[in-house]
Parts: structure tokens; C-alpha cells; sequence
């Protein structure tokens, strides 16, 4: 079966899908006042649409799923479709992206049922500045659960920090002190902006570019990328076991080497996390024999890609914030 070809060349072979909206934290750059749920309950995609789905994308050349939300381990049948994805031919790597809160509880499970990468959002090691953030005062808790996730065998433990000025740009000591003796990558990313938090992007956004340069300075040096890798630009240094990836969705060349597509927890299909438009798929996973009708839809959809974001015009397009898309 034919790959997924955008009208720029670009293939896809990850998918990030969201399993739902809904959040425990309240992280200051994405759901300050926490999540609030619609006026009636929404049906998130159940286990069995996500089964089609994946066959779907997985016949298209999805080799990569990652799973993500709002807070993808409030769901409860989270293991079963981590077994769903792994039982899916075509998929190689299942990762997921969680506030780490039931890491020490889960992590076994999810790993035992075949996830093979994860990612932690740790914003500060400093429990103090962790809880300003996030609103929870559970840092230390979530790095033990990270402890543990390093003697589980996963192919990749990556941790996210948001990049915020004034709240935890003084770090980088603590975090090469943490990184090594440690197999373990810490993303930097770059504070985006959404349509909810405006003022706070002001207020906190910081270029990663100097952060960037005191990397190189030090002797840090920058991988090749891999054809299914993320958004990071990635460094190491022969003197430390872990890594650095610098997500900086404002930078020049970033959608040039988009690889990836979206599903929210409805079932939209979104081409871009900044696009103005999602293109609804659940219509076409409520039966087996719709297959071949959802394979033909996601060829056509994918001539629509667009180049890159708004972003630089100001356009943060239809995502309020990114417990919406899953980031
Ligand atoms: N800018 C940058 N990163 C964000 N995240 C959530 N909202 C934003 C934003 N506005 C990050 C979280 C988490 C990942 C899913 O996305 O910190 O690590
Ligand atoms: Fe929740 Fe992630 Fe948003 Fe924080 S960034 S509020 S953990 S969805």
C-alpha cells in the first residue's frame, strides 16, 4: 500500500494520537485554571475505533504511534490500547507523553503491555518551582517514577521542560548534573503560543537560541536526525550518558521537516497543531468494512497540507491550548 505523501514530499510515519481532553494538572502555559469539561459528556474514541484507526494509518506507513491527551493515563483502558497498538502490524514504536503522575503506580503495566518509549513533562527539578508550574505539588514523585522508568528496559526516556523566562531559565546546572550519569534525554522546548495564553506567552516566552549556543560552547555537539524522530534538534556530549533536544517550533526550518500527523480524542484527523481546520474520521472507523474507505479518505486529506504554520503572523489557528491536540 502506498505511503502517505504530502503535496511537498514529506512522509509520515508518526502519528500522535490524543486519548482524551481531559487533564489532572493545571500547567500555567496550557490549563492555568485546569481542565474544564463541555457542558455534556464526551464520548472520547473508544478502544475499538482506535483499533481501525491505527490499522488505518499503519497501512499507510505509520511505524511510530505516540499516545498523548490531556493526560493520556486518566484513561482507564490505557493498557489495553497500548496491547491494541502492539498487536497492530506495521507498528514499531509505541511511545507516550504523560505528567508522570501514575508512573509509579502504572509503569509496569503499560510497559508489560508493549510500550516502548516515554515521554515525562518535568518542567523544574526543583520540587518548589515544579509545583508553580504545574500547580501540583508532586515533583518529587514524578522524578521517582522516572528513576524507575530507566530500569524498564524502553527503547527511549525523554523528559519535557518548558522553556519559561523568569521560571526556570537558571536550570541548565541542575539538569547536566542530572544528565550524566543518566541514559535519559531532556527536551527543551520552546513556549508556543495558543489562543488561550496570550499575555503569558508574552510575559514568558524565551528563544531557545542562546540556550542553544552555551550547548555548543560547552562541547555539546548535534546528532543527524532520524526519519521518524520528533521535532528535536538533538546534542550530546562524549562526557555524558544522557541527551539535549531543542524543540523550537519558531524556528526557520521547523515545518520543513514535519513527519508527523495528529488525531484528537474526537476523532479529528489535524494536519498541522497550529492548522485552521480538523477533518473529522470517526464516521469511518465504526466498522471493519470501512478500511479501505478510510485509507482512501487520509491520500486525499493529505494533498491539503499546508507548508507550514501561522505562527509567525500571529496565527495560532483553532488550538486553544495543547491539552486540545495532545502538543
Ligand atoms: N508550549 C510548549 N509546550 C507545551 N506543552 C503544553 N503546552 C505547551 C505550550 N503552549 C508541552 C507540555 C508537555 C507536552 C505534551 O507539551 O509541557 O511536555
Ligand atoms: Fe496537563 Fe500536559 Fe497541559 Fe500540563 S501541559 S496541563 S500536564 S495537558
Amino acid at each position: 500500500m502506498a505511503c502517505l505523501v504530502d503535496p511537498l514530499g514529506r512522509t509520515f510515519p508518526y502519528l500522535r494520537l490524543s486519548l482524551l481532553e481531559a487533564c489532572n494538572f493545571h500547567c500555567s502555559y496550557c490549563l492555568p485554571d485546569g481542565y474544564r469539561a463541555g457542558p455534556r459528556p464526551t464520548r472520547w474514541l473508544t478502544a475499538e475505533e482506535i483499533a481501525r484507526l491505527l490499522r488505518g494509518f499503519a497501512a499507510v506507513g505509520m511505524r511510530k504511534l505516540r499516545l498523548t491527551g490531556g493526560e493520556p493515563s486518566l484513561r482507564a483502558d490505557l493498557s489495553k490500547i497500548i496491547g491494541i497498538a502492539a498487536g497492530t502490524p506495521g507498528i514499531e514504536k509505541i511511545a507516550m507523553t504523560t505528567n508522570g503522575i501514575l508512573l509509579q503506580r502504572r509503569l509496569q503495566d503499560w510497559r508489560a503491555a508493549g510500550l516502548t518509549a516515554l515521554n515525562v513533562s518535568v518542567d523544574s527539578l526543583d520540587p518548589v518551582r515544579f509545583k508553580a508550574i504545574t500547580g501540583h505539588d508532586r515533583g518529587v514523585e514524578v522524578i521517582a517514577g522516572v528513576e524507575q522508568a530507566l530500569g524498564l528496559g524502553f527503547d527511549a526516556v525523554k523528559l519535557n521542560a518548558v522553556l519559561l523566562r523568569g521560571l526556570n531559565d537558571d536550570e541548565l546546572p541542575a539538569w547536566l548534573a542530572y544528565l550524566r550519569d543518566r541514559r535519559i534525554s531532556i527536551r527543551f522546548i520552546e513556549l508556543m503560543r495558543t489562543g488561550d495564553n496570550l499575555e503569558y506567552f508574552r510575559r514568558h516566552h524565551l528563544r531557545s537560541e542562546d540556550l542553544e549556543q552555551s550547548l555548543l560552547d560547552a562541547g555539546w555537539q548535534l546528532l543527524p536526525r532520524l526519519a521518524d524522530a520528533g521535532p528535536a534538534r538533538e546534542y550530546r556530549h562524549p562526557e555524558y550518558q544522557g541527551r539535549i533536544g531543542i524543540i523550537a517550533p519558531y524556528s526557520r526550518d521547523f515545518c520543513a521537516s514535519c513527519n508527523r500527523l495528529r488525531v484528537t480524542a474526537k476523532g479529528d484527523l489535524r494536519l498541522c497543531l497550529f492548522g485552521e481546520f480538523g477533518i473529522p474520521l470517526r464516521q469511518l472507523l465504526q466498522s471493519d468494512e470501512q478500511q479501505a474507505e478510510l485509507i482512501a479518505s487520509l491520500h486525499a486529506q493529505l494533498g491539503l497540507k499546508q507548508a507550514g504554520h501561522g505562527l509567525h503572523e500571529g496565527q495560532t489557528g483553532m488550538t486553544p491550548h495543547l491539552a486540545s491536540v495532545g502538543g
